[in-house]
C-alpha cells in the first residue's frame, strides 16, 4: 500500500496507523493544556514526534508551526480545520510559517503562478485572516518568491536520491521533473525555518501528506551541515462530503465553500446526506444514525465548539426526539451565523493581507 498525496484516496485511519507507524495521538493529549476540541473528539487522530511540541507549549519555549496548502481551487469547510489548529497553537505562542504551493500546484495541477497567486489571496489568504490568524510571529509566503528556501531544497535534496522517490510516491520514468522535484520543496518548506538554529517544529496536515512528512524527518536525520530537529506531525482525518462522497472544491454539492452564500447553503444542507429513518414513525421510535450522518458531522468538525452541548445533540438524534428537518434548519441556522459573521471579517482581512506577507 502506498499513500499517494495527489490522489482522490480514502483512508482508513486504523490501518494507516499500524501500516505506517504513525502513533495515536490521544495518550500525548493527556498532557495538553486545553486541548483544540478536534484534538479532544480523536479527529486529530495520529502524530510523529510530537512529544517535543507538548513540552516545548508546557515549558512555554519556543517552536514553530508550519502547514501550507496548494491554491488549486476554492476554500471550503474542511480546509478550514487546519487554519483553526494554527489559530490554536498561535494562541499558545507558537511562531507560525505558512507555505502557499504554488510550485506544487503548478507541477501537479497546471495551474499557473499568477492564477496561483490570485487564488491564494483571495480564497485563502484572506479567509486565514478572517477565521482569526494574528501577524504578529506569522509570516505566510509563496514557494515561488522564497530564495532561502529554493536554495535550501537543492542542498537537502542531496540526500535524496531517485530509488527513494519512486519507492515513496511511485513517480515512473513518464513523472515531470517539476512533479518530482515538489516535495523536495516540501522538505525545505518545513525545514527551513531552522536554517537560523535547531527549532521544534510541528507540522499539523491531513494524512494524505504523511509521504513528505517522513521523507523530511528522514532528510533532517540525515542532513549534517547543520543541526536540524526532525519535525513533529499531526495527522486530521478528512470530513466527508454532504453527499456521502469524498469532500472535495471540484464537486461544489459536497462542500460547504467560506464564501457561499444564504441560498447555496440552504441547498447544499437541504440535499445533505443524513441518518435518518425512513419514516417519521421509525425516527421516533428508532432515533437517528448520528454516526452516518453529515449534518451530525458538521456540528462535530466546525458548529459546536462546547462538548456538553454536542453530547446533547447526539442524545436527541439517538433517541428520536427531534427530526432530521428540524436538525437541518439549526445547522443551516449555525453555518448562515458563521457565514455572515466570516463575510464582515473577510472585508476587514482585505486591506491587511501584506501585513503577512514575505518576500512579496
Ligand atoms: N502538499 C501540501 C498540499 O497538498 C501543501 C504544502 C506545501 C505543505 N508545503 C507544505 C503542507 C509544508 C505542509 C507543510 O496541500
Ligand atoms: Fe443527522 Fe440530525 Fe437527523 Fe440525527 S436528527 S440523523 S443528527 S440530521
Amino acid at each position: 500500500m502506498r499513500i499517494d498525496p495527489w490522489g482522490t484516496d480514502v483512508f482508513d485511519y486504523a490501518r494507516l496507523r499500524d501500516d505506517f507507524g504513525i502513533e495515536p495521538f490521544e495518550p500525548l493529549e493527556k498532557e495538553i493544556k486545553d486541548p483544540h476540541y478536534l484534538m479532544r473528539r480523536g479527529i486529530v487522530f495520529g502524530q510523529r514526534g510530537y512529544k517535543i511540541i507538548v513540552d516545548a507549549m508546557n515549558n512555554n519555549s519556543e517552536f514553530v508551526v508550519l502547514t501550507g496548502m496548494m491554491p488549486s481551487g476554492r476554500m471550503h469547510i474542511g480546509h478550514k480545520m487546519v487554519v483553526d489548529q494554527i489559530i490554536w497553537y498561535q494562541e499558545r505562542g507558537a511562531e507560525i510559517r505558512i507555505p502557499i504551493a504554488d510550485f506544487e500546484s503548478y507541477a501537479t495541477r497546471h495551474v499557473d503562478l499568477k492564477e496561483a497567486e490570485n487564488i491564494a489571496i483571495q480564497e485563502y489568504v484572506v479567509n486565514y485572516l478572517a477565521l482569526g490568524l494574528k501577524p504578529k510571529k506569522c509570516r505566510i509566503y509563496f514557494q515561488s518568491k522564497n530564495n532561502r528556501m529554493k536554495d535550501f531544497a537543492f542542498l537537502l535534496a542531496k540526500k535524496i536520491n531517485l530509488s527513494e522517490m519512486r519507492a515513496i510516491y511511485g513517480f515512473t520514468g513518464e513523472t515531470n521533473i517539476s512533479h518530482f522535484w515538489s516535495p523536495i520543496i516540501q522538505v525545505s518548506d518545513i525545514l527551513h525555518p531552522q536554517l537560523d538554529g535547531p527549532k521544534p517544529t510541528v507540522v499539523p496536515v491531513g494524512v494524505d501528506q504523511d509521504p513528505h512528512i517522513r521523507l523530511t524527518r528522514d532528510v533532517a536525520s540525515r542532513y549534517k551541515d547543520i543541526k536540524l530537529i526532525p519535525p513533529a506531525s499531526t495527522y486530521h482525518r478528512f470530513m466527508t462530503g454532504l453527499t456521502g462522497q469524498k469532500m472535495s472544491s471540484s464537486d461544489p454539492q459536497t462542500a460547504i465553500f467560506l464564501t457561499d452564500n444564504e441560498e447555496e447553503v440552504r441547498h447544499k444542507i437541504w440535499d445533505a446526506k443524513t441518518g435518518g429513518r425512513e419514516t417519521t414513525e421509525k425516527q421516533r421510535e428508532l432515533g437517528g444514525v448520528p454516526e452516518e450522518c453529515m449534518i451530525y458531522e458538521m456540528y462535530l468538525y466546525h458548529l459546536v465548539e462546547d462538548d456538553e452541548r454536542l453530547r446533547k445533540i447526539y442524545e436527541e438524534c439517538i433517541g428520536g426526539s427531534i427530526l432530521c428537518g428540524d436538525c437541518k434548519d439549526r445547522a443551516f441556522n449555525l453555518i448562515k451565523e458563521f457565514l455572515n459573521k466570516h463575510k464582515k471579517r473577510r472585508e476587514r482581512a482585505k486591506g491587511k493581507v501584506e501585513d503577512y506577507l514575505e518576500y512579496y
